[in-house]
């Protein structure tokens, strides 16, 4: 099963109207890009990043959706408002949602049911905390959140799955490469037991927490990585750029 290479970058809350710029720079230096670039800019400048792309195939993306389709919910944004706005895809469960947002995976998993209603492609977050990690605990973790997040609906179009351990993210410590293929392979059977050979070998499974030019090409040899969730190293057309030519 040949999946096509994923490269994902998620700027959080960074970027004014003027950082999209680097989406300029990004779009110009890859023209015709042979993997599939999504980036996730705050929502505020959805709408102006998908409008400066023209013809060209970067995907834009939302970095959360609420569950419902509409309603009397202050602040929140829904999926649909998101494709409204040109986004393709979007991020939920976030480690950082899950901790400053409280959201569970019972949440995750709703928000990505509409999301996909909406036709956006989710991208789900995993990920275990040091404390999980050093408890040996690690995969228990990531199966009780992969088993509660992703919803029955997905595909293999539709779903993606970044993994990233907490405590790899923004800190610059990485898992072994051992460790990341272990996590990885194990998202992989779990994925085709659940949903059968053909979803579980489509949808893409992706590395973050601290991929940088200088690690990316090494995690990118492991089996079942097909690309990388980028926070920081994305903010820069530079960086960004490095991590998409090594994939
Ligand atoms: O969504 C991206 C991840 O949280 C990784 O962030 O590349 O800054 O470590 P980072």
């Amino acid at each position: 099963m040949m999946r096509r290479k994923l490269a994902a970058g998620n700027w959080k809350m960074n970027g004014l109207s003027t950082d999209l710029a680097e989406l300029d720079r990004l779009i110009t230096r890859h023209a015709a890009p042979a993997v599939d670039l999504l980036l996730c800019p705050p929502a505020t400048l959805l709408a102006a990043a998908s409008a400066r792309l023209g013809n060209h195939p970067l995907l834009i993306g939302g970095q959360d959706c609420h569950a419902a389709a509409s309603g009397a919910h202050t602040g929140d944004i829904s999926a649909s408002m998101l494709a409204d706005a040109g986004a393709r895809a979007v991020i939920l469960g976030h480690s950082e949602r899950r901790q400053d947002h409280e959201e569970t995976d019972q949440m995750v998993r709703a928000k990505a049911r509409a999301a996909h209603a909406a036709g956006l492609t989710t991208v789900i977050c995993l990920g275990e905390s040091l404390d999980e990690r050093e408890a040996a605990n690690t995969l228990d973790i990531i199966g009780g959140q992969l088993s509660a997040s992703v919803p029955d609906n997905s595909t293999g179009e539709n779903l993606v799955i970044a993994y990233e351990p907490i405590w790899a993210i923004g800190s610059g410590l990485t898992p072994t490469l051992d460790q990341i293929g272990e996590v990885h392979d194990f998202i992989r059977t779990r994925l085709e037991r659940r949903f059968g050979a053909g979803v579980g070998r489509s949808a893409r499974l992706l590395y973050g927490g601290s991929v940088k030019p200088e690690n990316a090409a090494e995690i990118f040899t492991i089996s079942n990585v097909d690309g990388a969730l980028v926070g920081g190293a994305s903010l820069t057309a530079d960086d960004f750029s490095a991590i998409i030519t090594a994939l």
